[in-house]
C-alpha cells in the first residue's frame, strides 16, 4: 500500500501528514529479518505497508515464543516511542515486509504540537490493541480455570471408579481359574486387557489433573532411565517391529524419574501407534547445551496430522485413534513445564521430532 493512505498518516491534518511522509524511511525486510531486538532502545515507529511482522519473546532456552502478529496498515513500536523504555519484544519480518520508519525524536516533536484529535485517534488504536491482548490473557486464564475444574472432577470420578473396576478385574481372574477352557480364557484375557487400559486412562487423567503437583526430584542419569525404559518396552517394540535406539551423554538430571518416564512413554507410544503396525525407527538423542540438556525424540512415521499440529498440546486433542484420550502430549507438556523445561515438535510426512529442553542439575 502507499504510505499516504496508511491509517497512522490518516490520523493527521494534511500538512503534518505530508511532513510525516517526508521524514519516513522506506525499507524492505526479507523473510525472517529482525526489525528490532527485545530490550533495544526505541528509535523508530514502524508502519507496515506490505507483509506481516511477528513479535516474539525469548524464553529461558534461547527459543522464541510468539506474542502477536501485525499486518498491513498496522503500526508498531509506539509504546517505546511514547515512553522511551526498551523494546518489550523482538520484531521480525514474517513473510518479507515493507516498512516505513518514522524517527522517534521528530515524531515526538510533531506530537507535541499536534491537535488533541490526533492524539485521541492514536490512543484509540493503542487501547484497541491493549484490549485484544487482555482478551487473549483472559482466555488463557479461563482455560486454566476450566482445566482445574476438570482436574477436580476427574479426581472424584476416579476415586469412585477404581473399586468397581478392580472388582471386574478380580471376577474375570476368578472366572478364568474356575473355567480354564480355551474360550473362557480368551474372553477373560480380553476383559482384563481392556480393564487395564481403562485403569491406565484413569491414571493418565489423574496424572494430568495433578500435572503440577510437587515433583519428587532426584539426580538420575538419562542413560539409565532410557535403559530401564527400553527394558520395560522390549516386548512392545518387538511386537510392533520398532527399532528403538538412543545416544545420550553421561549426564545427571535432577528430575522426577517416574514423571519423565511417563513423558517418554507417552511420546514414544504415540510414535509406535503412528507406525500403525508397519514398524519403524525411534531414536532418542540428547545433547549438552551447557545450561540445559536438549533431548530429541525422532521417529520416521507419517507425521502428525496437519489438522491438530497447531493445538497438539491442548488436552483432548486426538486424531485417527479409537479410544485415544488426547491427553498424552498435554501430560508430557505439563510435566516438562513443571520441571521448568520446554517441549516443542517438528513434523512432516517423513517423521516427527519432539524436542525437550530440561535444566541441568
Ligand atoms: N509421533 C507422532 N507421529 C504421528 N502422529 C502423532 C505423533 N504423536 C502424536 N501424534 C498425533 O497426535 C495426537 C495426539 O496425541 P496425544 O498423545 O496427545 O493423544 P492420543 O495419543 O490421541 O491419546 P492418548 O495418548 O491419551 O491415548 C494423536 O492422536 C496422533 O494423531
Ligand atoms: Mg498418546
Amino acid at each position: 500500500m502507499e504510505l499516504e493512505v496508511h491509517q497512522f498518516i490518516s490520523y493527521f491534518e494534511p500538512e503534518q501528514a505530508a511532513q510525516l511522509c517526508q521524514m519516513a524511511i522506506l525499507e524492505s525486510y526479507p523473510e525472517q529479518k529482525v526489525v528490532f531486538e527485545e530490550d533495544e532502545v526505541p528509535d523508530f515507529l514502524y508502519l507496515i505497508l506490505e507483509g506481516q511482522v511477528e513479535f516474539r519473546k525469548k524464553t529461558a532456552y534461547d527459543k522464541y515464543h510468539l506474542v502477536a502478529i501485525a499486518k498491513q496498515n498496522d503500526f508498531f513500536g509506539e509504546f517505546g516511542v511514547l515512553d522511551g523504555q526498551p523494546r518489550s519484544a523482538q520484531a521480525i519480518a514474517y513473510t518479507g515486509a515493507v516498512l516505513a520508519k518514522i524517527p522517534r525524536e521528530k515524531l515526538m516533536e510533531m506530537l507535541d504540537n499536534t491537535k488533541g484529535s490526533v492524539i485521541l485517534k492514536l490512543l484509540g488504536y493503542i487501547v484497541r490493541h491493549l484490549r485484544a491482548t487482555t482478551a487473549q490473557y483472559i482466555n488463557q486464564m479461563v482455560y486454566q480455570e476450566k482445566m482445574a475444574l476438570i482436574g477436580e472432577m476427574v479426581n472424584t470420578i476416579i476415586h469412585d471408579f477404581r473399586s468397581p473396576v478392580t472388582g471386574i478385574q478380580l471376577a474375570s481372574a476368578m472366572l478364568k481359574e474356575t473355567h480354564p477352557d480355551e474360550d473362557t480364557i480368551e474372553w477373560c484375557d480380553i476383559i482384563q486387557a481392556q480393564v487395564k487400559r481403562m485403569l491406565g486412562m484413569a491414571e493418565e487423567a489423574l496424572e494430568f489433573a495433578n500435572g503440577n503437583a510437587v515433583l519428587k526430584k532426584q539426580p538420575v542419569k538419562l542413560r539409565i532411565l532410557l535403559e530401564q525404559f527400553e527394558k520395560l518396552n522390549r516386548i512392545y517394540f518387538k511386537d510392533t517391529h520398532v527399532n528403538f535406539k538412543f545416544d545420550v551423554p553421561e549426564i545427571l538430571l535432577n528430575v522426577d524419574e517416574n514423571k519423565i518416564m511417563r513423558v517418554l512413554q507417552n511420546l514414544i507410544s504415540n510414535a509406535v501407534e503412528a507406525f500403525n503396525g508397519n514398524g519403524g525407527c525411534i531414536e532418542v538423542i540428547a545433547k549438552n547445551k551447557e545450561r540445559f540438556l536438549e533431548i530429541e525424540i525422532c521417529d520416521n512415521g507419517p507425521g502428525i496430522p496437519e489438522a491438530i499440529r497447531k493445538n497438539l498440546f491442548d488436552p483432548f486433542v486426538t486424531h485417527g485413534k479409537r479410544g485415544g484420550t488426547g491427553l498424552g502430549t498435554a501430560i508430557a507438556k505439563s510435566i516438562i513445564e513443571a520441571h521448568n523445561g520446554e517441549i516443542c515438535f517438528q513434523s512432516s510426512c517423513k517423521g516427527t521430532t519432539f524436542c525437550i529442553n530440561l535444566p541441568l542439575a
